[in-house]
């Protein structure tokens, strides 16, 4: 499958309000899904929402890597997905974009949610997650309701090109990266 072209920052397919999935297991939610995997994939991501290929569908895929430390999560595809933080603790972490590339931002996220959603035949699932995976599920969630992460962000200071962050220190504005 070729990788699909990405709806970057202005379009207003980033800005609506996803419309949730009510047929399962049709041909074309297969292969939204298939498309969804194949760019971010390629592109490369952790994690890509159905409005970044301009489908207005509450459809999200993710995967977490061996190389990002922690457990590896294979890729998948979770439809009308919804979050419940499961206390109130919250955590900066990085956050890229496909949508905005080259920038960077640290973002406030809830530590540990429990999410809820169907897979592509319908199953419910419900699951727990925390640290990266919870940051990249929230993030994609966000972009179901037309949100990007640096509305998320408390201090657009704390926005970088990928380029710089090598150079970028934390410190320089706060005094701790831990729990804020
Ligand atoms: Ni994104």
């Amino acid at each position: 499958m070729p990788i699909q072209k990405i709806a970057l920052m202005g379009q207003p397919v980033l800005r609506r309000a996803a419309q949730p999935v009510s047929e399962f297991g049709d041909q074309e939610l297969e292969r939204l899904i298939e498309n969804m995997k194949d760019t971010m994939r390629e592109a490369p991501g952790v994690g890509l929402a159905a409005p970044q290929l301009f489908v207005g569908r509450r459809v999200i895929v993710f995967r977490i890597p061996a190389d990002r430390g922690g457990e590896e999560i294979p890729e998948t595809a979770l439809i009308n997905p919804e979050i419940e933080p499961l206390d109130d603790r919250i955590s900066i972490g990085w956050e890229g974009c496909l949508s905005l590339p080259r920038l960077r931002g640290l973002v406030p996220r809830f530590k540990n949610i429990v999410y809820r959603g169907a897979l592509a035949d319908g199953t419910r699932v419900e699951a727990t997650a925390s640290g990266f995976l919870a940051r990249v599920i929230q993030h994609e969630v966000d972009h179901l309701d037309g949100i990007l992460y640096i509305e998320r962000m408390h201090d657009l200071r704390l926005l970088s090109f990928d380029s710089e962050a090598a150079d970028f220190r934390y410190e320089d504005y706060y005094e701790s990266d831990d729990d804020a």
